[in-house]
């Protein structure tokens, strides 16, 4: 086969029925953007498409719980997803809704022309229903006891807790999602795309024929699926919300979602270009699905499936899957509320994308499934991105600076032949890496430049040479820069706003080439520490969440005995001076004055008080506490607070006053 005229990327459809968190940015969002970033920045042509997936039962269950309807669900998480994912840098060519005309006409026709060729097969099954909420019970509408696992909370299409694809029967004691009820069994019609045929006919030489090339564990999880043998699949659910089934006899069914949704790409790429039908039916295209594990058999054989039948399309070449980011050692969950939402994170950790980008990449899924940790995303970014990076990156603009008030010098290439040698030879096989999905090993070549360039600077030390050799310092400078300017252009793809910033300090538009003479800006710091305060809020954050179910689950801390409780020194106090800490968000400095003595003590309160509300306030303060330092600032003690079910602070004092100083017994 010869290699492809353009590569179509595809990204998982996220549900719209809640923001996005880091699992789906390590799962698909964040490989799929550096491989479309990569891809064009080798000058291919690409077309990069995703969107929100707006139907299917966990959005009208979001909209009951809400109280709304599925429409205000979709519309308001279609926007909260869509601009944080531009805010984070994910460059789409589209990104879609299946609720739109275009979509629903697409995936209309695909259904009738499968229909028209005879594919589908009618059968009359017995589904649950709910006599009291008068509805079939679809997928995740019934819940009930895992056969596997024995969770009790399993799905009527998947148990969570153990990973088990389920149908509906298969549950122990199953209740309906809507009234609780034990459902009853009553007959309906249904359209089923017959897997048992297709995966003789189709199925088996397909995932065949990717042995070699697809990630091992994607193959591997297919050919399980195969050897326990497809069965046929209902393409229609009894719902009404969903792309009306468009045949006579369906009335009030709707397409199932693994149906329309993965036809999402075909209409998202329709939406924008009226020449779509070359990037979906000329095999010069070359087809790649950015997925999670979790979905692999839908894109993996159902979708082909389906494509396949239809005889138009063609197919995936490749669907690099990722496994699953755990968070602080635990499933992410967005039940439970543990996670780390992006729209929070940008908001919190605002100018921070690319340090995120690079944990994640640094961790990626890739082969099995990985942990994200604050304190791991705080080394990474203080020992990596600050000290490497960072560091080489500030030495070289800041020497050009001082030795030649910016201006980058003449050189001689061919002096520094095997120091460019080595950085192309991390160049090729970060390239290598990253047309073979290997994003972790790619980037942790490229910063490898990074690496070399301290090391060169170490080595020729040109703060020494300044002053016997000042016209061979600026060689040494205008390699470093040239090196430099290399890194910027090939960590595009994983750091977008790193590359471009660097291109910035040198005062290089895109493309341009270094010529002597040319001025350095002063530069500012390309990245800066991450605090322990700030690591500190946000594992604040998740306990916080663990609080609040424990609350729920009225559970309180282990016992202790009096002597525990003896050795805290409470004291009555009073905030005469208050003041924020700079750069702080949550960090308020007060001056409390505990009789005895006047205390600094900085605390995270300044989301719930202004300096001015602080400042008078009676407080009880632990005296005792070992001094810590918060951002520079010395800390002798810790202010009591109560939190309201809202999550305001509050302060705890005596009712009635008491003298500062008083102890609190
Ligand atoms: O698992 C999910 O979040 C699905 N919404 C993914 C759909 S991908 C595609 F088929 F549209
Ligand atoms: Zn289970």
């Amino acid at each position: 086969m010869g290699s492809p005229q353009r590569h179509l990327i595809t990204c998982a459809l996220p549900y719209a029925n809640g923001p996005i968190h880091i699992g789906h940015l390590a799962g698909c969002l964040l490989p799929s953007d550096i491989y479309a970033r990569y891809l064009r920045m080798k000058g291919k042509d690409i077309l990069f498409v995703s969107g929100t997936d707006e139907h299917g039962v966990p959005i009208t269950l979001k909209a009951r719980k809400e109280h709304t309807t599925p429409q205000h669900v979709v519309d308001q998480y279609y926007d909260l997803i869509k601009n944080a994912l531009t805010e984070f840098g994910i460059q789409f060519d589209n990104f879609s809704r299946t609720s739109r005309p275009v979509h629903h006409e697409m995936a209309r026709d695909f259904f009738l022309k499968l229909l028209e060729k005879g594919v589908f097969t009618v059968d009359t099954t017995e589904q649950y229903f709910d006599k009291e909420a008068n509805q079939f019970l679809a997928d995740r509408y019934i819940t009930g006891t895992c056969p596997n696992c024995g969770n009790e909370n399993a799905y009527g299409d998947q148990c969570e807790k153990c990973g088990t694809s389920l149908s509906p029967r298969e549950l122990i004691n199953p209740r309906s999602a809507l009234t609780g009820n034990a459902p009853v069994l009553k007959e309906t019609k249904n359209w089923f795309l017959p897997l048992d045929r297709i995966q003789e006919s189709f199925l088996n030489e397909f995932i065949d024929s990717h042995k070699a090339d697809w990630k091992s564990h994607v193959y591997g999880q297919c050919m399980s699926w195969l050897n326990d043998g497809l069965r046929p699949r209902a393409m229609t659910r009894d719902l009404d919300w969903g792309i009306p089934v468009p045949v006579e006899g369906a009335e009030g069914k709707v397409m199932y979602v693994w149906f329309d949704a993965p036809i999402g790409y075909i209409s998202a790429t329709k939406e924008i270009t009226p020449d779509w039908e070359k990037w979906w039916k000329d095999e010069r295209t070359e087809l790649t699905h950015f997925i999670g594990k979790d979905n692999i058999v839908f894109h993996c054989l159902i979708f082909p499936a389906m494509l396949h039948e239809h005889g138009d399309f063609i197919l995936p070449k490749n669907v690099p899957a990722n496994e699953f980011l755990n968070l602080e050692g635990d499933k992410i969950s967005t039940s439970r509320d543990h996670a780390v939402w992006l729209h929070e994170y940008l908001r919190e950790m605002p100018g921070r994308e690319d340090e995120l980008r690079y944990v994640l990449t640094s961790i990626s899924p890739e082969t099995k499934d990985a942990d994200f940790s604050w304190k791991d995303y705080q080394a990474r970014v203080n020992n990596e991105l600050v000290a490497i990076l960072g560091n080489w990156v500030n030495r070289v603009v800041v020497l050009t600076q001082k030795y030649f008030d910016g201006a980058i010098q003449e050189y001689d290439p061919g002096k520094y032949e095997e120091v460019f040698a080595e950085a192309n030879e991390y160049v090729r096989s970060a390239d290598e890496s990253a047309e073979n999905f290997r994003f972790k090993e790619a980037q942790a070549q490229l910063l490898n430049i990074a690496r070399l360039g301290n090391r060169f600077l170490q080595e020729t030390e040109p703060w020494k040479l300044i002053k016997e050799n000042p016209e061979e310092t600026g060689t040494i400078l205008r390699a470093s820069a040239e090196l430099m300017l290399m890194f910027a252009d090939q960590i595009m793809p994983f750091l977008p706003r790193t590359g471009e910033r660097i291109r910035e300090m040198m005062n290089l538009s895109k493309g341009d080439k270094i010529n002597a003479g040319q001025i350095m800006n002063t530069g500012e710091l390309l990245f800066t520490k991450v605090e322990d305060d700030i690591i500190e809020v946000q594992l604040n954050k998740l306990k916080k969440e663990e609080k609040m179910e424990d609350k729920n689950e009225q559970t309180i801390k282990p016992e202790i005995v009096y002597d525990d409780f003896a050795k805290l020194d409470l004291r009555v106090g009073t905030i005469t001076e208050a003041e924020k800490v700079e750069k702080a968000d949550r960090l308020l400095k007060l001056t409390v004055d505990l009789g005895f003595e006047v205390r600094t003590i900085v605390s995270g309160i300044a989301e719930h008080f202004t300096p001015e509300e602080a400042k008078g306030q009676h407080v009880v303060v632990v005296a005792n506490l070992a001094p810590r330092k918060l951002r520079g600032i010395e800390s002798n003690g810790m202010i009591l607070m109560a939190e309201d079910s809202s999550g305001k602070l509050k302060f705890v004092a005596p009712t009635g006053g008491a003298d500062n100083g008083s102890p609190v017994t």
